[in-house]
C-alpha cells in the first residue's frame, strides 16, 4: 500500500472544510513507529486549526489530530521499546485524522489489556495536558483544593478523576445542571453553574474564604481577575485555553500579597524531550487507573470516519460531555 485515507482541512471555516483525501503512506524514521489508526480523539485544538487560528507547529503534519489509538504496524531504525502488533495510544503534534501515522516511540503507551482499543483514542492528549499542568507544573498534592473550569469537557472530565484520585478536593464550573451531574459522578466535590452563580463568590464560600490552591483555566482573559481573586496564598493559576480571550489586566499587587503564580502552557509544540517526560508522568499518574478500570474515559459519542464532519458539528454544538471519538 502506498497511499492511505486521511482527512484534511480545505480552507478555514466550519465542519464543511473537512474533506476526505488520499495521502502517501508515512514511513517511520529512526526512533519512530508506524501506527495503524483505529480511532482518533477530537480536541478543541482541532477546531481552532479548522478555523484557521491555530496552525500546526513547524515540522508537524497539516493533517489534524493530536491523539490516536491503534496497532503498531512497523518500527523505525533503533526502536526497541515497542513491538509490531502492540495496541497503543499515541500523543501527536498532528496527523491523527488518517489511517496511518508515524510517531516517536517515546510518545506511545501500550493500552492495558481490558481497555477498548477505540475508546483509548481519547486518552493521550487529555491525560498529557492534565498530568503536566496539575502535577508537574502546579504541584497538586493530597489535601490541595483545585478549581477546574470547563469541568464537563474532555480535559475537565479527566482532570476531575486524576485530581480526586490524588486526594485533592475538586471544584468545577459548568454551564448546566446536567454537566455538573456528570462532574459530580466523576468525583468532583462541588459544581458551580457559572450561568446562574458568580463562580468566584461561590468558590470562596465553598472554601471558607481561603480560595483554591490550583486553578486549571480554559477561559483566559475573561476570568483572569476573578481567578486571581480566588487563588489561595501560594496558589497557582494555570491557563491552558483562551475561550474567553487572551488579553486582560493583571492585579500584580494581589499576586504579590498571595505569593501566587499565574502561568500558561501548551502541549502540542513542546520539544520531544519534554513530551517524553510528560508521557512518563502519564504512565505514573493515569495509566495505573486506566489499567485497573478506575479511570472513566468519558466517551460521549463515537462517529465513523465517514461522518467526521458530523463529529465536528457535535463538538461545535458544545453539548458534549467528555470526549468525542472518530473510528475507522
Ligand atoms: N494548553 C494546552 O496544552 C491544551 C491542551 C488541550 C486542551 N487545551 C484547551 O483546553 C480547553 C478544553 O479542551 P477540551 O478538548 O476539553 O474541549 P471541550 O471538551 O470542548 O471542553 C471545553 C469546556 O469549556 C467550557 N467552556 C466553553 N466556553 C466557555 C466559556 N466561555 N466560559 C466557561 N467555560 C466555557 C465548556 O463547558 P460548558 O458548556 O460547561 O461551558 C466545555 O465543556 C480548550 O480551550 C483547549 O484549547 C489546552
Amino acid at each position: 500500500m502506498t497511499t492511505m485515507q486521511a482527512i484534511e482541512y480545505r480552507g478555514a471555516g466550519g465542519p464543511e472544510v473537512l474533506v476526505e483525501t488520499e495521502r502517501p503512506m508515512p514511513v517511520p524514521g529512526p526512533g519512530e513507529v508506524l501506527v495503524k489508526v483505529a480511532a482518533f480523539g477530537l480536541n478543541r485544538a482541532d477546531v481552532q486549526q479548522r478555523r484557521g487560528v491555530y496552525p500546526p507547529p513547524p515540522g508537524a503534519s497539516d493533517i489534524p489530530g493530536l491523539e490516536v489509538s491503534g496497532t503498531i504496524e512497523a518500527l523505525g531504525e533503533g526502536v526497541v521499546s515497542a513491538a509490531i502488533g502492540q495496541r497503543v495510544c499515541a500523543l501527536l503534534a498532528g496527523g491523527g485524522y488518517a489511517q496511518y501515522v508515524t510517531v516517536p516511540a517515546g510518545l506511545v503507551i501500550e493500552i492495558p489489556q481490558d481497555v477498548d482499543l477505540v475508546d483509548a483514542a481519547g486518552f493521550m492528549e487529555v491525560a498529557g495536558t492534565v498530568v503536566s499542568n496539575l502535577f508537574l507544573e502546579a504541584g497538586l498534592t493530597a489535601g490541595s483544593t483545585v478549581l477546574l473550569h470547563g469541568g464537563a469537557g474532555g480535559i475537565g472530565s479527566m482532570a476531575i478523576q486524576l485530581a480526586a484520585a490524588a486526594g485533592a478536593q475538586v471544584l468545577v464550573t459548568a454551564s448546566s445542571e446536567e454537566k455538573i451531574a456528570h462532574c459530580l459522578a466523576l468525583g468532583a466535590y462541588a459544581g458551580i453553574n457559572y450561568r446562574e452563580e458568580d463562580f468566584a463568590a461561590r468558590t470562596l464560600e465553598l472554601t471558607d474564604g481561603a480560595g483554591v490552591d490550583v486553578i486549571l483555566d480554559v477561559v483566559g482573559a475573561k476570568y483572569l481577575a476573578q481567578n486571581v481573586r480566588i487563588l489561595a496564598t501560594g496558589g497557582t493559576l494555570v491557563v491552558i485555553g483562551l475561550q474567553g480571550g487572551a488579553k486582560a489586566e493583571l492585579d500584580l499587587r494581589a499576586l504579590m500579597t498571595k505569593r501566587a503564580r499565574v502561568m500558561g502552557t501548551t502541549l502540542r509544540a513542546r520539544p520531544l524531550d519534554q513530551k517524553e517526560e510528560i508521557v512518563a508522568a502519564v504512565r505514573k499518574h493515569a495509566l495505573p487507573m486506566l489499567a485497573q478500570g478506575t479511570l472513566d474515559l468519558s466517551i460521549d459519542r463515537r462517529f465513523p470516519f465517514t461522518e467526521a464532519r458530523l463529529a465536528h458539528e457535535y463538538f461545535d454544538s458544545g453539548n458534549h460531555t467528555g470526549k468525542i471519538i472518530v473510528k475507522f
